[in-house]
């Protein structure tokens, strides 16, 4: 079964041919975010006039790089929410007036739990389908990105028990609000990733909101106590960038992998998998590996090019909820 995958949630628009839920056949991914950078974050208005330009291309290519046609296309799936409004309404449209175009089935999916299916699909170079491991179920999910950061017990692909979630900022809002403090541009996850190799010290310690007894987050207080830790610089030519991203990271990333982990104790399973543009965040890939080793808990990150927004993951998770 051929899936054709759209998603124009935010600012990437995106298409994507997935057979049987499984192989990725082509996944094509454009995105107005240089249009965005200079006014430090995304405008709806912006991505939303983009992603009319780019959906028809887009699909098109999509096809051609899967090698087939709208012929040879058995259902689409389409992001239906959350995102923004405009950009939503875009891929929604066009995905309800192509299947009706082309009499065929339409699924319209939840962007979040798609995030998390990233895991469960397998990249084909046209040539040798590259067999990663599939995640086992029940597993404990893990979605940190943009706009959300969740913790969901995943059942099976029709069953995902939401345990928490964040109260203020997600995580990668923080890393950009943050990164926009620091005035290292936008989105600031990439940047502080970099920066905080080199950062590493034990001096700048700014404290995450635990929450005990929840599964759920808190980043705002971090993000304000990088703000004050930073005024003392207000003046001065050097500002210690690497030693601060790195302090924050750790800060992060240490309530990220605590309560994911105490998730997997809590409904004990040994399967964990993380979703979102956050998921390729160099340090919590690496800490979370290894944490979850020592508690004997599988972890599985999806290759870097299916953390971002893509529609490869909407035509696979959609694809469980066609058959
Ligand atoms: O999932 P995504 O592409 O879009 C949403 O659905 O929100 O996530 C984008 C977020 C941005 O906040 C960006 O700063 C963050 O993911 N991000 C990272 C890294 N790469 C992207 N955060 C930390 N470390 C990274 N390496
Ligand atoms: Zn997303």
């Amino acid at each position: 079964m051929n899936i054709l995958g759209i998603e124009t949630s935010c600012d990437e628009t995106a298409a994507a041919v997935v057979k049987n839920g499984r192989t990725i056949l082509s996944n094509v991914v454009a995105s107005s975010l240089k249009e965005h950078t200079k006014y430090g974050g995304i405008i709806p208005e912006i991505a939303s006039r983009h992603q009319l330009e780019l959906i028809n291309p887009i699909v098109d290519k999509a096809c051609t790089k899967a090698h087939c046609t709208l012929k040879d296309i058995d259902a689409i799936c389409v992001t239906k929410s959350p995102g923004l409004i405009g950009s939503l309404l875009v891929g929604l449209s066009f995905a309800r007036a192509l299947s009706f175009a082309i009499q065929r089935p339409l699924c319209e999916v939840d962007h979040i739990k798609a995030h998390l299916y990233a895991n469960f699909l397998s990249l084909d170079n046209g040539k040798k389908p590259k067999a990663n491991k599939k995640p086992k179920l029940p597993a404990i999910g893990l979605i940190v990105s943009g706009g959300h950061t969740s913790l969901y017990y995943i059942k099976n692909m029709h069953d995902y028990q939401l345990l928490g979630q964040t109260r203020d900022d997600a995580a990668g809002e923080a890393f950009d609000k943050v990164a926009r403090i620091l005035n290292l541009g936008y989105p600031g996850g990439p940047v502080i990733d970099k920066l905080a190799r080199k950062g590493k010290n034990k001096t700048i310690q700014f404290k995450y909101a635990d929450l005990p007894h929840t599964f759920d987050f808190s980043f705002s207080g971090v993000k304000t106590a990088v703000l004050y830790y930073t005024q003392q610089f207000k003046n001065k030519k050097h500002i210690p960038l690497e030693e601060i991203a790195y302090s924050f990271q750790e800060s992060i990333v240490s309530i990220l992998v605590k309560k994911s982990l105490e998730a997997c104790k809590k409904k004990r399973v040994k399967t964990l998998v993380a979703g979102g543009g956050v998921a390729a965040n160099s340090r919590l890939r690496e800490k979370l590996t290894t944490k979850a080793k020592e508690h004997k808990i599988n972890v599985h990150f999806p290759p870097l090019e299916l953390c971002i927004d893509n529609a490869a993951m909407i035509a696979g998770y959609g694809y469980h909820h066609l058959t």
